[in-house]
C-alpha cells in the first residue's frame, strides 16, 4: 500500500520542512496536528533541489523507528542537511552517525565519562555555575536571558568536561550559535559549512596538546581509549568532541530559555514550582516535552518499511519528528497544557532507542538546576519585549527573551551561606 500524495491540502503542501522560514511564518501546531490525525506518513515533495522525504509525526511510530537500527541507518546522516546532501563524511566514526557493532564499542568508551558516576565533580560546577549566574541575572534585575544566562551554562558544562580553556568558551559559543541553526533568516549555508569546519580545527588542535600533555577531562580518556585493541584516532577523537559540543550546547540553551519564557505566562504552573509541590525532576520532564528543542532527527531505509499503514523503500529518507511526538494527544493527556506535575511523561526530547541521547542525564542536570535557582531566587519574572526566534530546519528556539526577575531576598540571602 502506498500513502496518497496528490490532493494534499494547500495548509499542508505550501509547508516546505526544509527551508528554515516556514517554521516562523507558519502555525506549526496547527500543522502537526493535521499530520498526526490525517498524514501519519507523508511524504515532503523534492523541492529547490533536494530529494523528497518521508516524515513520520505520530509518537508510536516515531518510537518504532527510533528503536529499529537494524532496516534503518544513521550512516547516511541523521539530520536533514545531511541527509539531504546523501551523507555524512563522520559516518561511522562519530556517534550518532554510526551503525552496528562499532557504533556500541564507540557508546561504551564515551559512556565512561557520561554516567552518573563520572559526573559527580561536573555536577558540583553546573550546580555553583547556574547559581551563580542565575543570583547575578535576578540581582541585576533585567536582561537578555539567552545571552546572559542560558548561553553560559551549557557551554561552559560540555567546555569543562572536554577540557576546553575557559577563554575559549566564547570562541566557541560563536560559533556552535551558527552550525545548525542562525539569527538572520537568511544565513549562507556556506557560513554554517565555515562553523563547523572551524570547531573541527579547533578540535584537532586540543587533540594534539591532549596526546602530549594529559589532563583529566573527556579528550584525555578519549586519546587512551581503544576499542578491541585500536586507539581511537585523531579523527575519531575530533568528530566525537564536534558532536559533543553541538550535541550539549544548543539543546540545553533552548530548553532554558524556552522554560523561562513559558513560565513567565505560567502563573498557576510557576506557583507549584515555587512551593514544591510538583517535584524537580517532574517538572524538568515537562519543560522538555514543552521545549522539544530537537524538532526531527532522520534516518535511511535499508528495506522497504511498512510505516502508518504505507511503505517506506529501501534508500529512502525517514524524518521523525519529535516536536509533533511530544504533543501527541494519543500519548499525552492534554498535550497542549503545560503540567508540571505530569506524570507519566514520555516525550521522546532526547530520541529512543540504541541512540538515545547520551547526554540525558547532563542535560537534565542543568534543568533541574535552573529550575532550582530560579524559584529560590526569584518570586516571579515577566518579559519586557519580545522573544526572537532561531531559524533552523532542526532545532527549536529563541536567541533572545528580554526579561524583568522580582528577586527573593530571603532566598538571594541563602547564596552567601
Ligand atoms: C543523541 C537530544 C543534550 C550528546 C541525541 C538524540 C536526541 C538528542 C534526540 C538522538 C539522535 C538520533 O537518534 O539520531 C538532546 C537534547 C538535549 C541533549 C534535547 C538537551 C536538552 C545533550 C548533551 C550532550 C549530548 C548535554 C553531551 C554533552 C549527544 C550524543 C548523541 C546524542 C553524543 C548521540 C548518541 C548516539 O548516537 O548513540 N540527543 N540532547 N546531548 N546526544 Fe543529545
Amino acid at each position: 500500500m502506498s500513502v496518497p500524495t496528490t490532493d494534499i491540502p494547500e495548509e499542508i503542501a505550501s509547508v516546505n520542512l526544509v527551508d528554515p522560514k516556514s517554521y516562523l511564518e507558519h502555525d506549526m501546531d496547527a500543522y502537526w496536528r493535521r499530520m498526526r490525525a490525517e498524514y501519519p506518513l507523508y511524504r515532503h515533495p523534492a523541492l529547490d533541489g533536494n530529494p523528497g522525504f518521508w516524515v513520520v509525526s505520530r509518537h508510536a511510530d516515531v518510537m518504532a523507528l527510533y528503536r529499529d537500527n537494524q532496516r534503518l541507518t544513521s550512516e547516511k546522516g541523521n539530520v536533514l542537511v545531511t541527509l539531504l546532501a546523501g551523507g555524512d563524511s563522520a559516518a561511522g566514526q562519530m556517534l550518532a552517525v554510526t551503525d552496528g557493532q562499532r557504533h556500541k564499542d564507540l557508546r561504551n568508551v564515551m559512556l565512561n565519562s557520561f554516567s552518573p558516576r563520572a559526573l559527580a565533580k561536573v555536577a558540583e560546577r553546573v550546580r555553583y555555575n547556574t547559581r551563580r549566574l542565575v543570583s547575578e541575572m535576578i540581582r541585576r534585575g533585567e536582561g537578555d536571558f539567552a545571552a546572559e544566562v542560558a548561553s553560559v551554562i551549557p557551554l561552559t558544562t560540555v567546555g569543562d568536561l572536554l577540557g576546553v580553556p575557559a577563554s575559549d568558551h566564547e570562541f566557541l559559543l560563536n560559533l556552535t550559535k551558527s552550525s545548525l541553526s542562525s539569527d538572520e533568516a537568511d544565513q549562507a549555508p556556506e557560513d554554517a559549512l565555515l562553523a563547523r569546519n572551524e570547531i573541527l580545527l579547533y578540535f584537532s588542535d586540543l587533540v594534539a596538546d591532549r596526546r602530549e600533555n594529559p589532563q583529566d577531562d573527556v579528550i584525555t580518556t578519549l586519546t587512551q581509549s581503544e576499542i578491541r585493541g585500536v586507539p581511537l584516532s585523531d579523527q575519531d577523537i575530533v568528530f566525537n568532541c564536534y558532536s559533543l559540543i553541538l550535541g550539549g550546547d544548543e539543546t540545553s540553551r533552548h530548553t532554558m530559555i524556552d522554560t523561562v519564557r513559558t513560565l513567565s505566562r505560567e502563573p498557576e504552573q510557576w506557583q507549584r514550582l515555587r512551593d514544591g509541590s510538583v517535584a524537580l525532576e517532574t517538572a524538568g520532564e515537562e519543560v522538555l516535552r514543552w521545549a522539544s528543542p530537537v524538532m526531527n532527527f532522520g534516518r535511511r531505509a535499508l528495506v522497504d518499511i511498512e510505516v502508518a499503514g504505507g511503505t517506506v523503500r529501501a534508500g529512502d529518507i525517514v524524518t521523525l519528528w519529535n516536536i509533533s511526538a511530544n504533543r501527541d494527544d494519543t500519548v499525552f493527556d492534554d498535550p497542549f497544557t503545560l503540567d508540571l506535575g505530569r506524570h507519566p511523561n514520555k516525550h521522546i526530547t532526547f530520541g529512543y532507542g540504541p541512540h538515545f541521547c547520551i547526554g540525558a542525564f547532563l542535560a537534565r542536570m542543568e534543568i533541574k538546576e535552573m529550575l532550582d535557582a530560579l524559584r529560590t531566587f526569584s518570586t516571579g519574572f515577566e518579559l519586557t519585549g519580545e522573544p526572537r526566534r532561531i531559524h533552523s530546519n532542526l532545532m527549536n528556539g529563541m536567541s533572545y527573551l528580554p526579561v524583568r526577575f522580582h528577586p527573593d531576598e530571603a532566598g538571594l540571602a541563602t547564596l552567601d551561606d
